[in-house]
């Protein structure tokens, strides 16, 4: 997600600074760029020119520091509130006093992360989906703290990425995830309750609803560890049994197969 964002933002001409926690995985993340964008040039969507024009707006760096020189700092660090919070905290010793802080959880609450900071206004959610360069919706999450300023800005920095935004309150699952990830849980259900193969699932919401991806495949896609993490944020708010993940997910995130990140998920890669 870290790298998407990354590519988004360059695309659209600003200067991104892409920290990670090593120097191998910010680097990494930058090489993710520069293959995404090598493809396009490929299909000719953007000249060689461009490519080197975007990659020269990034910097990849381990250093927490380099973010001084943001006007807006989007966190996507792992779907776990301490360590968000954590890292909201340390962010706002090093922001410059006018910066937003913005995080790209798809479920926490953001009221949490804006209060482990001394600047609550300017805190809110930008939440960019999956792939992140793709996918035309960002929401922007509005916690009871934020200013009109800080969500203004928000939404003009998502429409400059090219983005439709919508603005949500801070509730678990915004909008996207409050009704998908219902949908996703319940697919692993109907394969758990042996009613059809995780194939035949796919196939089925593919031709039947015209989606672009079947239920398993974007599971995979967006990553069962963060799938679950989504699940039990949703359930953890509102104790509804849709919620609720189903067995088979804990248990596969339990033994590793993760997704497409670890090349084996509901399908093999
Ligand atoms: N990075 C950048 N661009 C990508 C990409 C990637 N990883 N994958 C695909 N694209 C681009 C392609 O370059 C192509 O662009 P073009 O039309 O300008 O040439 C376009 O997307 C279509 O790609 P392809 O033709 O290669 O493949 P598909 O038509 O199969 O599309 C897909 C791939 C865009 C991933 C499509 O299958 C899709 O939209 N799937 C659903 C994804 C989805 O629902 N995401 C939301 C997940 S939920 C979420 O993110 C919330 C979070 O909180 C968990």
């Amino acid at each position: 997600m870290g790298s998407g964002l990354a590519e988004v933002a360059a695309k659209a001409g600003y200067h991104v600074v892409l920290r990670s926690r090593t120097q191998a995985a910010a680097d990494a993340s930058l090489a993710g760029v520069a293959k995404g964008l090598a493809k396009q040039v490929e299909k000719e969507k953007i000249t060689p020119g461009d490519r080197e024009a975007i990659l020269g707006r990034i910097t990849a760096t381990d250093h927490l520091g380099r973010l001084a020189e943001c006007d807006l700092i989007i966190e996507s660090v792992v779907e776990d509130l301490a360590v968000k919070k954590a890292l909201f905290t340390e962010l706002e010793q090093i922001a410059k006093p006018s910066a937003i802080l913005a995080t790209n959880t798809s479920t926490l609450p953001v009221i949490e992360m804006a209060m482990a900071t001394q600047r609550p206004a300017q805190v809110c959610g930008i939440h960019f989906f999956n792939p992140a360069p793709a996918m035309k919706l960002v929401e922007v999450v509005r916690p009871l703290t934020a200013s009109d300023d800080t969500i203004k800005t928000a939404m003009l920095f998502a429409q400059s990425c090219d983005k439709d935004a919508v603005e949500v309150k801070d509730r678990a699952g915004f909008i996207v995830n409050a009704l998908l990830f219902p949908y996703l849980n319940n697919a692993v259900r109907l394969w758990e309750q042996g009613t059809a193969s995780i194939e035949d699932i796919d196939t089925a919401m593919k031709g039947g609803c015209n989606f672009p991806m079947g239920p398993f495949a974007l599971l995979d896609l967006v990553g069962l560890d963060t799938s679950l993490a989504i699940l039990d944020a949703l359930y953890t708010e509102f104790r509804d049994p849709n919620y609720a993940a189903v067995p088979t997910l804990r248990r596969m995130v339990a033994a590793g197969h993760l997704g497409r990140k670890t090349r084996r998920g509901f399908l093999a890669y």
